[in-house]
């Protein structure tokens, strides 16, 4: 079975959920607390022992590609000024140089299609596939876990949680088949299913480990929901073909291309974070008590 080495991470979309801010700064660059949320997903493949980390971009994300360079006259500033925590900080998050690979979606024709822009930089092998406006909290990274299981099965993994079964017409959900080692055999998927026609509440959390056959597929895929070339169309031809493992990730997960998840992951991590922890406790409690009741009121402005 081959090792899973390389990781994908589609970041061409236009989020126009989180406009104006999107208008001058791709969505993944927005931080939560003090790193990027792009930073958060790159550490989670890492982690899940990733070795080359391929960035699907597009215009106005040339950014992106400026955050994981070395920042020469800022790391010899920091080395001068005795700023050696910070220094080893900001080096412990860089990619090792070759690490890192960018190719470019020229038109957001949907993710199937973003995925599909990297087929040469993938070649003949399985691959990670992290969105990185979703990011996790957990005590072990979402992909480390899914790395585990694909061990132990081969073929492909999909990350799941569930959501509450009135909502699931909004996200990719699938159909859960007979329990595999940590995991579960997927006997269906469906992209955004009409309401009354989902095969579970459990929905693709935006993590999956994929063959590379997956390639020649989305090659000929068809526009479907949104009119976007959707990956989980592709998917379903693949699961005739080959099997697909859900794994039901326990921890928590953002939303951050969404103004709603990125607030939410915002006061997520620093509650989680031990040097913020008290001052973060403190600061929500006093918050909402000192919110008149004029604006506990206040449903939108
Ligand atoms: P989203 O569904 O969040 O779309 O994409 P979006 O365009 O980024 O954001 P909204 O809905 O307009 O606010 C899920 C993931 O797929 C990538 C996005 O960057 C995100 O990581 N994507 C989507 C692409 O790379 N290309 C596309 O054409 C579409």
């Amino acid at each position: 079975m081959k090792k899973v080495r390389k990781a994908v991470f589609p970041v061409a979309g236009l989020g126009t959920r989180f406009l104006p801010a999107t208008k001058a700064i791709p969505k993944e660059m927005l931080t939560v607390v003090d790193k990027p949320v792009i930073q958060y997903v790159v550490d989670e493949a890492r982690e899940a022992g990733i070795e080359h980390f391929i960035f699907v971009t597009g215009r106005n994300k040339a950014v992106i590609e400026d955050y994981f360079d070395v920042q020469f006259e800022l790391y010899d500033t920091l080395a001068q000024r005795g700023k050696d925590d910070q220094l080893a900080h900001l080096q412990r998050l860089q990619p090792a140089p070759g690490q890192t690979s960018f190719t470019r979606q020229q038109t957001p024709l949907g993710l199937g299609h973003a995925v599909w822009c990297a087929r040469e930089l993938v070649g003949d092998e399985p691959f990670a596939l992290l969105l990185p406006d979703m990011i996790m909290q957990s005590e072990t990274g979402c992909m480390k876990e899914m790395v585990e299981l694909y061990e132990r099965t081969g073929g492909n993994v999909i990350a799941v949680q569930e959501c509450d079964p009135a909502d699931a017409h909004k996200y990719g959900i699938v159909g859960k088949g007979e329990t595999v080692h940590s995991g579960f055999e997927i006997t269906a998927m469906v992209e955004k299913p009409k309401r009354g026609t989902e095969p579970s509440n459990h929905y693709i959390n935006g993590r999956y480990i994929l063959q590379p056959e997956i390639f020649s597929i989305l090659e000929g895929q068809e526009r479907g929901a949104g009119n976007e070339i959707q990956l989980t169309d592709a998917m379903l031809k693949l699961l005739k073909r080959q099997p697909f493992h859900g794994y039901h990730f326990q921890g928590r997960t953002f939303d951050c291309g969404s103004p709603e998840g990125f607030v939410e992951a915002n006061i997520a991590f620093a509650l989680w974070r031990s040097d913020m922890h008290e001052r973060m406790v403190d600061l929500v409690d006093t918050l909402f008590a000192d919110l008149t009741p004029a604006e506990r009121g206040r449903k939108s402005r």
